[in-house]
């Protein structure tokens, strides 16, 4: 990984799945609408923090830690904040990571796509993807747990958080902005499974009630890359 991505080629070149390149334009749309709803959103959400916790301390306080789709950066600060070391966030969106940067000046930004990351194989004790595999459709998250699995040390672990659910919700128009984006919704089981496919064991599958803000059941799975000695 390069020191800054200006270096780095625009992602959304014309091999750029449709899916990256319209997630991309919706959260750089909304990206300061977002952070200023969501910025302090963890402080009301006792059992989220709870698991956050709960992750540092499987993985080892200083742990090497990736946060993927990591937006204005937000759960990246509360990821350092809790004794892991932040290797760094990730994001597609530039604005997004403009604010992430913004906020937190001591923290590293990235831009690139989680699907296909600038990272060493067996380089991370930690990989958090909290509410950014929603934009993925099913058919990609193979390759997207593929991903995940190859990047972590073994004994590593993987944070993935989602909205459970059967059916998308469609975003249009947030905040008046024109731009329109499917947020999937999954059931953990199944997002289990694929995990499992792609070479993790399951540690926790989490499931709490809808917040006041949210509509749904909310997902928080963790997972870990099986240690040198455990793989067959
Ligand atoms: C719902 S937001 C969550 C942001 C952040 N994790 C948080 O909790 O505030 C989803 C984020 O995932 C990012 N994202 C989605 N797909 C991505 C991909 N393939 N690679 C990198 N970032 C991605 C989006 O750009 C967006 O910032």
């Amino acid at each position: 990984m390069t020191d800054t991505d200006a270096t780095r080629p625009d992602p959304a070149d014309d091999a750029t799945p449709g899916f990256v390149t319209a997630t991309r334009a919706f959260y750089d749309a909304i990206a300061e609408d977002y952070a200023d709803l969501f910025r302090t959103e963890i402080t009301g959400k006792p059992l989220d923090r709870a698991v956050f916790a709960g992750f540092t301390e499987l993985v080892g306080h200083g742990g090497r830690v990736a946060d993927l789709g990591c937006g204005p950066g937000r759960v990246t600060a509360h990821l350092a904040s809790l004794g892991l070391e932040v290797v760094l966030g990730l994001d597609l969106s530039e604005s997004m990571l403009a604010i992430a940067r913004r906020e937190n000046p001591g923290l590293r930004f990235e831009r690139g796509s989680m699907l296909d990351l600038d990272l060493p194989g067996e380089s991370l004790d930690g990989v958090v993807s909290w509410y950014s595999s929603i934009h993925t459709p099913v058919d990609e998250l193979p390759r997207l747990f593929r991903e995940f699995h190859r990047v972590l040390a073994p004994g590593g672990h993987l944070l993935i958080g989602f909205q459970i659910g059967d059916e998308p919700r469609r975003h249009e128009n947030p905040w008046g902005h024109e731009v329109t984006l499917d947020f999937q919704r999954r059931r953990p089981e199944p997002v289990q499974e694929l995990l499992v496919a792609a070479g993790f064991t399951p540690v926790a599958r989490i499931v709490r009630a809808p917040a006041p803000n949210e509509s749904t059941e909310q997902a928080m799975l963790i997972l870990r890359k099986p240690a040198r000695e455990e793989q067959s």
